[in-house]
Parts: C-alpha cells; structure tokens; sequence
C-alpha cells in the first residue's frame, strides 16, 4: 500500500463504476450502446446537428434521472479522503453525473461536462438548470441572449474535454495517482496514468473489471468501489 501523509498530492481519475452503486448504468457494460442508442446518434456535435430533438430528449431522460439517484460509500469516502488532505486532493471525474458534488467533493473538474448544466452555443454562458421547468422535453431558450435551444453541458465525441492545462499540471505534480472505476478506453482521460507515471508518481487502481491500462498501476484491487474505497481511504487517513 501506498505511503499517504497529509502532504501527499493526491490526483484520483474517477470513471462510470464509482456511479453503477448508485445506479447510474456504465459504458462499456451496454455493448457500445449508450441507454440503447449508439454513441454516434446521441453524443456528437453532429448528432446534434443532425437530429437536436432526439439528442435533447436523450439528455432530458438522462438529466431527469439524477433526480433518483444519491451519492454511494465510494463518493463519500473521496469527501473524507479531500479533508484529510485539503489542497493537496484533486478529483478528476469523466462522469456528467453530480453525485461527486452532491456528497461534498469540493476541488473537483468533470473533464466531461456536467448533466446539470446547459450551456448558450451563441454567448456561450452557463446554466445551472435542474428545476422541472427546465427537465422536459421542451428546448430551453438563453435567457442572456435569447437563442432558442440552450445545449447539454457535455464534452460530445470529437468535442475536446475541459481543463486540460489544470488537469495535466496537478497529474505531473502528484505523489499518487488513483483511478476508480473507469475502463482506460477513452483518451485523453486513459492517457493522465502515462503523465503521473512519468514524472514519478505511484498508481493505484480500484475496478470491477481489469481495465485496458492495468498494467501501468502498481497496485491493482479488483472489486466494487463502494465495498474497497471506503476501507481504502480509511486505512489512509488512520
Ligand atoms: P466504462 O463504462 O468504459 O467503464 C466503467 C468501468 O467501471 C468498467 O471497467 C467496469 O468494470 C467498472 N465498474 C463497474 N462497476 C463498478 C463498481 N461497482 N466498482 C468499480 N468499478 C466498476 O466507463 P468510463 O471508463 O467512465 O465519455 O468511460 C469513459 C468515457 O467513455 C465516459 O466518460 C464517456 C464514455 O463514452 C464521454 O461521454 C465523452
């Protein structure tokens, strides 16, 4: 196990299989089928172009279903792994969900975009939009600038995944680097293991399932993040 004090850096990468406790289906696990539809249809720019009803309607449903869902032991056990650590703690998420906010997790990038949040393609703000008025199958026009259809916060295929430059630099400068329940197919998110190996770091990995990248961990526990974590992050912080 690895040497953990309080002035540690610490990066953790988390992927799909820290949500499945909660409910929330992975990728991989649908046969490249995305709640029954093919990635292609449903997360391109051109999908949206194409066809912005049915990928606004994809997005609704999946946006709706963060209304049943609740953070498990693996998100609450990275709130106690961030106060034990204070800045030294960064959580990189791919997921769009908000169960890594909604248990507490403060120093946080969803590299992926966020299901909450839509976003203006013309002034390009942001909105926190998750009041019913704003859950149905209905566009939801800017109120900054009036365009008709605001847009799914989401880092679509093709589409480049937010705060490279901050996640690169805390991944080259930390001590240990963790990857949870995510499968090591998408790039560039596979790749930041490669980056923390690199310059020096010790790579951990919890997963159902062993990822494509296993071999780049040095310690590897197999199994459900909600069971592992939390005794994990214990042993840590005693
Ligand atoms: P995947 O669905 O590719 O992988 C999920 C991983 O979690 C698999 O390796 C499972 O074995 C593992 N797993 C399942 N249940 C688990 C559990 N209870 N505990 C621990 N591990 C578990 O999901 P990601 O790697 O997150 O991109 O996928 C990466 C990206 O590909 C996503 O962010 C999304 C997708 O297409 C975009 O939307 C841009």
């Amino acid at each position: 196990m690895a040497e953990i004090d309080s002035n540690t850096k610490v990066v953790v990468l988390t992927g799909a299989g820290i949500s499945a406790e909660s409910g929330i289906r992975t990728f991989r696990d649908a046969d490249g089928l995305w709640e029954n539809h093919a990635i292609e249809d449903v997360a391109t720019p051109y999908a949206w172009q194409a066809n912005p009803e049915l990928v606004w309607q994809f997005y609704q449903a999946r946006r709706r279903q963060l209304l049943g869902v609740e953070p498990n032991s693996a998100h609450r056990a990275l709130v106690d792994l961030e106060r034990f650590l204070g800045d030294n703690f960064l959580l990189v998420t791919q997921n769009v969900d908000d169960l890594h906010g909604r248990a507490g997790s403060k120093n946080l990038i969803h590299m992926h975009g966020e299901l909450r949040i839509l976003r203006c393609e013309k002034c390009h703000e942001t909105f926190d939009y998750m009041s019913n008025e704003h859950l149905t199958d209905q566009y939801v026009a800017c109120p900054s600038c009036g365009n008709e259809r605001l847009r799914p916060h989401i880092v679509w295929f093709h589409e480049v995944p937010l705060q490279m430059s901050e996640i690169y630099s805390a991944v080259e400068q930390c001590d240990v680097f963790i990857t949870i329940g995510t499968s090591g197919h998408v790039y560039p998110a596979a790749g930041l293991i490669e980056v923390a190996r690199q310059n020096g770091a010790y790579c951990i990995g919890i997963n159902l399932d062993n990822p494509m990248n296993i071999d780049l961990h040095d310690e590897f526990l197999q199994g459900k993040a909600g069971e592992l974590l939390p005794k994990y992050v214990k042993k840590i912080i005693n």
